[in-house]
């Protein structure tokens, strides 16, 4: 598909409709506050076609009538049509006769904009410009500005309001929806099948003409749309002003209809001009604190741009109650649902730069707590074991049977529930991870500690004692590598597992967890003779699980080309992988990253090596953890190639099909790349530290990322041979530089020059 253009620094730019793109154009136009996500979709497509369209209410699961899909995020009515007719015909981009098309997307704020020269067949050459936002500074607003001007006299039509003749992919979630008046505005409330959520919008449009026109209600069970027609003279232009209140019951007290009163309200007060500059404003300082610029290389900087903006789209600023789907508010591939995409992938960035909304995805785990326990209830074991789906309640989604045997018909038993365990762990490091960069230690009586007392408790009954062989194992388990099922003691979560102990043991030993001492003395057992797979002494590789060496060696492609059909799983014992050394994605590689002080360069190095041709890289989870070691052994060449991977997967070049929202690991990836990697800074208890000084790629004159640790805003930049440190703040900070521990004056500088 024809790229799409940057423009300086900030300005994401399709200069012609692409409509068998549209779905995944869709993504990359999206919108969203944290709160909601609009997809990109042009007004005029219509909701009913499925695919482009799409607006998601974080928090709002559902489970549709049949059993066609899985519970799921359901999609809102639209409120995002607009249909423009000239002397009776239609206007659609896809097959309007076009003298000038641009959809261009502003990054620093958040404003989608669609300027179109459309000729119409009775000749009027009309310019049309469709502008929007889903406001920053107010959760439940949304706002949308269309305007025409016309060259010559003609008979305009514009038709709009809130049309709930919208479905899911492969389901209808929406079992009743009501439409009324509340003075000027349309209120509908549309509610979904079980558990019987409501979802209310509500509009004023105004329109702006010359000379007045006719008004008519066009209204049947699914639509309420105000149709006005009106002349226009040659030289003359109208406009529509659209600002939508966006409400659930799940998060409202009291009555929806007032929600989105007050909403509306505050709007209306504003305006579009100062309802687009508060909103402006907010997204400013959202990258005021966050914000990464690269010199020297546009590729690398609208990667990293696009990956920003769209997590900082969908952070949750405003709830503990909701967290990050692995494909954000911005689509509905993966059901909504939370995976350890944000705790490994995601959560960093936002610890790193928006502590509230990391604050918020930790508030999320607490509050699922219960549902993890359930889970590993249900299973047999002690402790909570977290969903690998996860939605309102922690109950896991995740199916039993998730794929179908094209060949037989017949459903596929798979494990991605039952034995993927390292998700537990993910969550106590990501807890961990915010601890040690905010310097926030209540969050642990707040319930953090329960999570990772549950957490220690759960490995601790997971782990099995070998007496032969005097050790603890972990059993029949699915590691990142979800290719090769049931197997013992995989080294990323026998490793992980390992650390939540210890995480444990040290929040016990602090005072932090509360435990018996019967219970801390096993854990300290469990920690201490639980086997973790080390570096061959010999080659350096880590095995990846017990006998994964003895599979067979072959090329990724040679092991594809046995798929006995397209749409087979490929691992499982169905799938060619399971019996090659070949995996679907980072793994060992991930662990190194992950626990990157505990391995040498020398073991980083083999294991990124020996691994490297044998990950297909069929998760887009997979090329940051490339990118991340290959800054760790100085191959910054590769860390840049798989840099761009990461960062650029939704902008079409590269990446799997499932692009009906954003991939938020490898966007997330994209700045640990840069952060972790290219500039090795971490941030630890006793200040930010550099594990080496910064790597540049070849093109890069110069890096620079914000970030704040513990309160204090802060800067580090990067040139080749020269690193300089501000703090934004108003006390010193310390820092811990290759060369050793220094000082950041208050509003000042560090400046330091070290041999490339
Ligand atoms: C990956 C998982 C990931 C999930 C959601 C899968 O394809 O293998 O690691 O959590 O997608 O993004």
């Amino acid at each position: 598909m024809p790229e799409l253009r940057f423009e300086p620094g900030w300005v994401l730019v399709e200069d012609a409709p692409e409509p068998e793109e549209e779905i995944a154009r869709s993504t990359v136009f999206a919108l969203a506050n944290g709160t909601f996500g609009l997809r990109g979709a042009p007004e005029e497509v219509p909701a009913s076609e499925q695919g482009a369209k799409g607006c998601y209410f974080n928090g709002i699961y559902d489970t549709p009538r049949g059993l066609l899909t899985e519970r799921e995020f359901p999609n809102l009515p639209d409120f995002a049509c607009v249909w423009i007719e000239i002397d009776g015909e239609r206007f659609d981009a896809r097959s309007s006769r076009l003298e000038a098309y641009r959809r261009a997307l502003d990054l620093s704020c958040g404003l989608l904009r669609r300027e179109v020269v459309w000729r119409t067949q009775s000749g009027v050459r009309a310019e049309l410009v469709f502008e929007r936002f889903v406001a920053m500074h107010d959760a439940n607003l949304a706002f949308l500005n269309v305007s025409l001007k016309v060259d010559r006299a003609c008979k305009v039509v514009v038709e709009s309001g809130i049309d709930a003749n919208v479905t899911n992919r492969w389901a209808d979630h929406l079992a009743g929806v009501r439409f009324s008046k509340v003075g000027e505005a349309i209120f509908c409330v549309a509610r979904t099948t079980d558990p019987g959520h409501d979802l209310a919008e509500m509009t004023v449009q105004f329109l702006a003409a010359p000379r007045p026109g006719r008004i008519e209600i066009v209204e049947d069970r699914t639509r309420y749309l105000e149709r006005y027609t009106f002349e226009l003279l040659a030289g003359e232009s109208a406009s529509l002003l659209k600002p939508v209140a966006v409400h659930a019951d799940r998060f409202v007290r009291g009555s929806l209809s007032q929600a989105c009163q007050r909403t509306l309200r505050r709007a209306l007060q504003d305006g579009w001009e100062r309802s687009l500059a508060r909103h402006r404003r907010a997204w400013a300082r959202l990258w005021d604190r966050s914000r990464v610029d690269i010199e020297g290389d546009d590729d690398a900087l609208l990667g990293i741009r696009f990956s920003q903006f769209h997590l900082l789209a969908a952070a949750p600023y405003r709830d503990a109650r909701i967290s990050v789907p692995a494909r954000g508010l911005q689509g509905q591939d993966y059901y909504g649902s939370v995976f350890w995409d944000c705790e490994i992938f995601v959560f960093p960035f936002y610890a790193y730069t928006q502590p509230e909304a990391a604050r918020n995805c930790v508030g999320y785990r607490i509050a699922t707590l219960d549902g993890a326990r359930r889970k590993a209830a249900s299973l047999g074991f002690e402790g909570a074991y977290y969903a690998w789906q996860s939605q309102e309640t922690g109950d896991d989604q995740c199916d039993r049977y998730v794929f179908t045997n094209p060949l037989t018909g017949e459903k596929i038993r798979s494990y991605f529930m039952d034995e993927q365990i390292h998700i537990t762990a993910d969550v106590v490091y990501a807890f961990r991870q915010y601890a040690e960069a905010t310097g926030d230690d209540v969050f642990w009586s707040e319930g953090g500690a329960d999570v990772v007392r549950e957490a220690a408790r759960f490995f601790a009954s997971r782990a099995v004692w070998v007496p032969a062989r005097g050790r603890y194992e972990i059993h029949r388990v699915l590691g990142p590598d979800e290719y090769h099922e049931n197997v013992d003691n995989n080294a990323f979560t026998n490793a992980m597992a390992r650390e939540t102990l210890r995480t444990a043991i040290g929040l016990a030993e602090r005072g932090l967890l509360e435990t018996s001492d019967d219970e801390l003395a096993r854990w300290r057992d469990v920690e201490a003779k639980l086997f973790v797979p080390e570096p061959d002494p010999r080659t350096g590789v880590i095995e990846q699980f017990d006998g994964y060496l003895r599979l067979r060696d072959e090329p990724i492609d040679e092991t594809n080309r046995r798929l006995a059909h397209p749409d087979l799983h490929k691992g499982g014992p169905l799938g060619p992988f399971q019996e090659t050394r070949n995996i679907k994605q980072a793994d060992v590689v991930m662990l190194l990253y992950l626990l990157r002080d505990r391995y040498s360069d020398e073991v980083k190095r083999a294991n990124w090596e020996f691994y490297e041709p044998r990950t297909a890289h069929d998760s887009s989870l997979s090329p940051m953890a490339y990118a991340l070691v290959a800054t760790d052994v100085g191959r910054t060449d590769w860390a840049y190639r798989y840099y761009l991977y990461t960062s650029h997967i939704d902008l079409g070049a590269y990446g799997p099909h499932w692009n009906h929202g954003v991939h938020t690991a490898s966007l997330g990836g994209a700045w640990l790349a840069i952060v972790h990697g290219f500039l090795r800074l971490r941030l630890t208890p006793d200040g930010p530290r550099l594990d080496g000084w910064p790597l540049l790629p070849e093109k890069w004159r110069a890096v620079e990322a914000r970030f704040e640790w513990h309160g204090h805003p802060m800067a580090l930049r990067a040139e080749p041979g020269r690193v300089v440190l501000e703090n934004r703040s108003s006390a010193d900070v310390p820092v811990i530089l290759p060369s050793g521990q220094e000082v950041v004056p208050a509003r000042g500088r560090l400046e330091r020059a070290h041999g490339v």
